[in-house]
């Protein structure tokens, strides 16, 4: 297959959704229609659940939440579908944020019943400011939830979203009857068999064809003609260029835990969904049918085989082909790196690959080389763009709590910052070091992580502090006018950048009046 066939077929995206939407049930199912993984008889069960290919880390284990964000792939029907799977805790927003900027698109799932949920609004925000198509999957229709229509309503107004159903429910609950797919016209009848569910699909062109009662029933059948001639009237017709514009965006209908609709997202996913689309950088667009190798590491991941202690650097290929055993140069550290093992993910298996095209996610075995954002090319210096780090909200004073473990305790929160669990500032004042996370329980991990990895260990204590942010000043006199005056509130991040400590939302807003020519910025990504 030649290299622009190669691209023409992958997808790369990822799942998004509040906590127990049905993330990890979805991308089970998927991984089963690709054959990635086999299981037998009732798909779901708590077993699988904890052995699931996404839950790599002890921790997730341990509080049976999603925080590792991890890669599975697999091939269907021609397509190579990579999935980027990404944390649902809010606690770990951040991973999720950085996991977006290397998919090409993404599917949100929501729960019929708890409709939009707030996880689900600010990560599909920065889908829709990046202009990411969506493809919305409304789950666990086997329950009573709420009214269709309503749904949509709220999708629109709390997402922001213009959507077209391209499936719609006959009934729910105990009186589901399954989904009429308005994209392929045909029925899609439910029958829950104990737990096993079951799938009959039905062509079926023409709504107006008496046979409708026949499958569904008399009443069923009438609501559902009413339905879907309103549907067809108020919402616009699909097209695919406004969803790949991130115009518009397809709902479909299902259960992933009985395994219902979602074989016909996943058709249409590989029909619609975008192939790998260019990656902006400092300096130029990359295409990904450029001949030559540019990608980005998005994540860094430790220990996921507990017995060994290397990292996996996870690197997004944006354009050419990234080749084993070849030398690639690492921009930031302006040096030559080749690399023996690269690996793919196909569900639980990792792979050794020779070569691997845009679109693909590839690990990299990685003893303290990388840092989140690198970028990897041929020779071409070029800094990917839109993988910031967020200005903090949750603060506390590092201590650490065993002398003899210095070395393992400094190491270990190097190690920690660079996959980006969290950021360390330093205080100008008197060096202490101040950790600073999106959500409070990354604290936990990193002592946790400390303990099991670096055999290190650290104490807390509390700062007052609101909120963290970069400063810039093109005026030499007025910044070191403020460092002067503002020195106890002043930091530096680990790429040594001035960092303002607020101790409130009034400090912030009084620095920002009384030093009109500084500027302060929440993400450390500014011009
Ligand atoms: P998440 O990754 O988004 O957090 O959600 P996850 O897939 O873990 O699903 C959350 C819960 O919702 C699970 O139940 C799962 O079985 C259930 N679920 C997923 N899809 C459906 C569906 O289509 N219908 C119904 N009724 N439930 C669904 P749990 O009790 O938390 O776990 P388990 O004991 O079933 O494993």
């Amino acid at each position: 297959m030649g290299f622009k066939e190669e691209i023409k077929r992958r997808r790369t995206f990822g799942i998004v959704s509040h906590p127990d939407a049905g993330k990890t049930t979805l991308t089970e199912k998927l991984l089963l229609f690709g054959g990635a993984i086999q299981i037998a008889g009732a798909v779901k069960s708590n077993k699988i659940k904890k052995t699931a290919t996404s839950d790599f880390m002890e921790i997730e284990k341990q509080r049976g939440i999603s925080v590792a964000t991890s890669v599975m792939a697999f091939d269907y029907r021609g397509f190579k579908v990579n999935i980027l799977d990404t944390p649902g805790h809010k606690d770990f927003a951040e991973d999720t944020f950085r996991t977006l900027t290397a998919v090409d698109s993404v599917i949100v799932v929501i729960d019929v019943a708890k409709g939009v949920e707030p996880q689900t609004e600010k990560l599909v925000e920065v889908c829709r400011m990046r202009k990411t198509p969506i493809i919305v999957f409304i789950n666990k229709l086997d329950r009573e939830g709420k009214d269709g229509e309503d749904l949509l309503d709220e999708i629109e107004l709390k997402l922001k979203l213009k959507v077209k159903p391209l499936s719609w429910p006959i009934g729910m609950g105990q009186r589901f009857k399954g989904v009429y797919n308005m994209y392929e016209k045909q029925l899609n009848l439910f029958a829950a068999h104990g737990k096993q569910a079951k799938e009959d699909v039905i062509e079926f062109k023409d709504l107006a064809d008496p046979q409708l009662e026949e499958f569904i029933g008399e009443d069923a059948a009438k609501e559902l003609r009413e339905e879907v001639e309103m549907i067809e009237g108020v919402y616009p017709e699909f097209t695919r260029e406004a969803y790949l514009s991130g115009d518009i965006c397809p709902v479909f209908f299902g259960s992933a835990i009985n395994n219902f609709g979602v074989k016909e997202l996943l058709d249409c996913f590989v029909e619609i969904a975008p192939s790998p689309l260019a990656r902006v950088t400092e300096e130029r667009e990359v295409k990904p049918d450029e001949e030559k190798f540019a990608g980005f590491v998005f994540k860094i991941h430790a220990n996921i085989d507990p017995k060994h202690r290397d990292r996996i650097a996870f690197l997004r290929i944006c354009s050419g082909t990234f080749k084993r055993n070849t030398n690639y140069l690492h921009i930031r550290q302006d040096k030559k790196m080749k690399f023996s093992n690269p690996t793919s993910f196909m569900a639980a298996k990792k792979e050794v690959v020779d070569e691997a095209f845009p679109g693909d996610i590839v690990g990299l075995y990685d003893s303290g080389n990388f840092k989140i954002g690198d970028t990897l090319t041929e020779g071409e210096k070029l800094h990917f763009k839109g993988i910031p780090s967020f200005s903090p909200e949750q603060f506390r004073y590092v201590n650490n709590a065993d002398p003899m473990k210095s070395k393992q305790l400094a190491k270990g929160l190097t190690q920690l910052m660079d996959e980006g669990v969290a950021q360390l500032f330093t205080k100008e004042m008197n060096g202490r070091k101040v950790i600073g996370t999106v959500g409070a329980l990354q604290f936990e991990v990193i002592q946790y992580r400390l303990k099991h990895e670096y055999g290190a260990s650290c104490s807390y204590e509390p700062i007052n502090l609101h909120k963290a942010c970069w400063i810039s000043c093109d005026d030499d006199v007025a910044l070191k006018e403020f460092l002067k005056k503002r020195n106890r509130d002043m930091a530096k991040d680990k790429d040594g950048k001035y960092v303002f400590f607020a101790e409130s939302a009034w400090t912030l807003k009084m620095a920002q009046e009384n030093f009109p020519k500084v500027e302060f910025h929440f993400i450390s990504e500014f011009e």
